[in-house]
C-alpha cells in the first residue's frame, strides 16, 4: 500500500501522533491538510517527548519530506516558536519541512473574534481552543478578508494587511475591542509579520503540484489527520465540531490529492472516550469512572490544558465515523488506561425518544436526547504496559478488543498498551 490516511474517529486526542510516527518508517512524505495550532500531537522517541502542533509527526524521521498544506491555518508564531525548539532539542527542521504558499494565515484579529464569538445560540459556549482557527476558515470561505502565506511574497501585501485591519476595526468595534487594541494595529503587524514571512520564506512553496509530482513518481505519501471525525465541519456534532473536514472527507481539498490516490485508511480510536469543549456525550462518565480514566489517562488538553470529558466506547460513533471515513482497519490506543477497572461498558447503541437505533444522529438536538445502550464486558486488572503480543494479553483484554472491532465493524490492526513507539502492539 503506497498511501495511508490516519484518521482519529472519535472527539480528537485519539494518539494518532505515535500512530503516524510508527507508519511513517514506510513512507517517503506525511502531509498535515487541515486544522491548525488547536492540533496537539504527541511524539515519545528516543525517551523523549515532543508535543507538535502545526509541524507533522514525522519530523523526527530523516529523510522524510513533512508537509503542512493548503488546508491548513498557520499561525506564524507559533510555528516559528516550534520550529526553534525542535532545532534546540536537535531535530533537523529544513530543507525537509515544506509550507503551502496556499494555506490561510492566522491574524492577531482571529485570536480576538475567537474569544468573541465562542458562544452559541443555544447557550453552551463551543469551547474552542481559542487559538483563531475558526475565523481564520470563516476568513477563507469569506474571501474578502483572507490572507494566505503566498500573500506576504507579493508586492503590496502590507496595504493589504492594512486595509483588511481597518474593516476587521469597524467589524469588532462594535463587539467591543478597543480601537487601539494591539491585535489592530497595522503597522505594528506588518512589522511582526514582515519578520515571520522573511523567517518561513525556505519552507514556503507550492505543495499541491509537489504532492501531485510525488504521486506521479510512486513516493508513498501518509496524511496526518488532527482532531476526529465526530468534529468535522460537514459530518460531526455540528455546531460543536472544529471549521475543518477532520474526517477523511479532509485529505482531497487539503492536500490537492484526489482521493483515488488513497490506498489505506487507517482509522484510530482510544479504548475509551473523550471529548474537550461543549457539546453532547452521550457516553460521558461525568463520575468517579471518569475521573479514573481522566487520571490513568492523563486526559488533560495538549494545547489548552483543559481537563478532558471521559467516557465509555462509544461504537455507535465510531462504527459511523469508521464508514465515513473509508476505514480499512483501527487502531485501539490506551487500552492500558482501562487496566484496573473490573467492569468495561461499550455503547452498542442508542435508545432515541423510546426507540433503540444504531444509527448517528444528524441533529445535535437529537444526540443531546439519546441514551446509551451498554454492553459490560469484565476487566482483566493487570498491567499491560509490557506486553508486546497480542497473545500475551490477558484474555479479558483480548475478549475486549475482538468485540470493538465487531462493533466497530473493522478489524483491529494496532493496540497501543503505552506512550512509546516500543508500547505498541501488532495484531
Ligand atoms: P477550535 O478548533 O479551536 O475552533 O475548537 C472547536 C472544538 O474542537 C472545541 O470543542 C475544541 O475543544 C475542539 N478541538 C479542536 N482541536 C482539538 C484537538 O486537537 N483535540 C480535541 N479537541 C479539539
Amino acid at each position: 500500500m503506497a498511501n495511508t490516511a490516519v484518521i482519529g474517529l472519535q472527539w480528537g486526542d485519539e494518539a494518532k501522533g505515535k500512530i503516524v510516527d510508527l507508519l511513517t518508517e514506510n513512507h517517503d512524505i506525511v502531509v498535515r491538510y487541515q486544522g491548525g495550532a488547536n492540533a496537539g500531537h504527541t511524539v515519545v522517541t528516543g525517551g523523549q517527548t515532543f508535543k507538535l502542533s502545526l509541524i507533522p509527526s514525522g519530523i523526527f524521521r530523516p529523510n522524510v519530506q513533512c508537509v503542512i498544506a493548503n488546508g491548513v491555518v498557520v499561525n506564524p508564531k507559533t510555528l516559528l516558536a516550534e520550529i526553534d525548539g525542535l532545532r534546540k532539542r536537535g531535530v533537523r527542521v529544513g530543507g525537509n519541512l515544506m509550507i503551502s504558499s496556499r494555506a490561510h494565515v492566522i491574524l492577531p484579529w482571529h485570536v480576538e473574534e475567537d474569544r468573541i464569538l465562542n458562544e452559541c445560540p443555544t447557550g453552551e459556549a463551543i469551547g474552542t481552543t481559542l487559538r483563531g482557527i475558526g475565523p481564520c476558515y470563516r476568513d477563507k470561505i469569506g474571501r474578502s478578508q483572507a490572507v494566505r502565506v503566498g500573500d506576504f511574497y507579493e508586492a503590496g501585501w502590507r496595504e493589504r494587511i492594512s486595509a483588511v485591519a481597518e474593516s476587521k476595526r469597524r467589524m469588532l468595534e462594535p463587539l467591543g475591542v478597543a480601537a487601539d487594541s494591539p491585535a489592530l494595529d497595522a503597522q505594528a503587524i506588518c512589522g511582526e509579520y514582515a519578520d515571520y514571512a522573511e523567517r518561513l520564506r525556505p519552507f514556503v512553496s507550492d505543495t499541491t503540484q509537489f504532492l501531485l509530482d510525488a504521486v506521479d513518481s510512486g513516493q508513498r505519501i501518509l496524511f496526518e489527520g488532527a482532531q476526529g471525525a465526530l468534529l468535522d465541519i460537514d459530518h460531526g456534532t455540528f455546531p460543536y465540531v472544529t471549521s475543518s473536514n477532520s474526517s477523511g472527507m479532509g485529505i482531497p481539498a487539503g492536500a490537492g490529492v484526489p482521493g483515488r490516490h488513497i490506498h489505506k485508511v487507517l482509522g484510530v480510536v482510544k479504548a475509551y472516550c473523550t471529548r474537550v469543549g461543549g457539546g453532547p456525550f452521550p457516553t460521558e462518565q461525568d463520575n468517579e469512572i471518569g475521573q479514573h480514566i481522566r487520571q490513568r489517562g492523563q486526559e488533560y488538553g495538549t494545547v489548552t490544558r483543559r481537563p478532558r470529558r471521559c467516557g465509555w466506547f462509544d461504537a455507535v460513533a465510531a462504527r459511523y465515523t469508521a464508514r465515513l471515513s473509508g476505514t480499512d482497519a483501527i487502531a485501539v490506543m490506551l487500552l492500558d488506561v482501562l487496566s484496573a477497572l473490573p467492569e468495561i461498558r461499550i455503547c452498542t447503541a442508542y435508545e432515541l425518544d423510546g426507540e433503540r437505533t444504531d444509527r448517528f444522529p444528524d441533529h445535535v438536538e437529537r444526540l443531546r436526547r439519546v441514551q446509551p445502550v451498554f454492553e459490560s464486558l469484565p476487566g482483566w486488572q493487570k498491567e499491560i504496559s509490557d506486553v508486546r503480543r497480542l497473545g500475551d494479553l490477558p484474555a479479558n483484554a483480548r475478549k475486549y478488543l475482538d468485540r470493538l472491532g465487531e462493533v466497530v465493524g473493522r478489524p483491529v490492526e494496532i493496540v497501543s498498551v503505552g506512550p512509546d513507539r516500543a508500547q505498541t502492539i501488532f495484531a
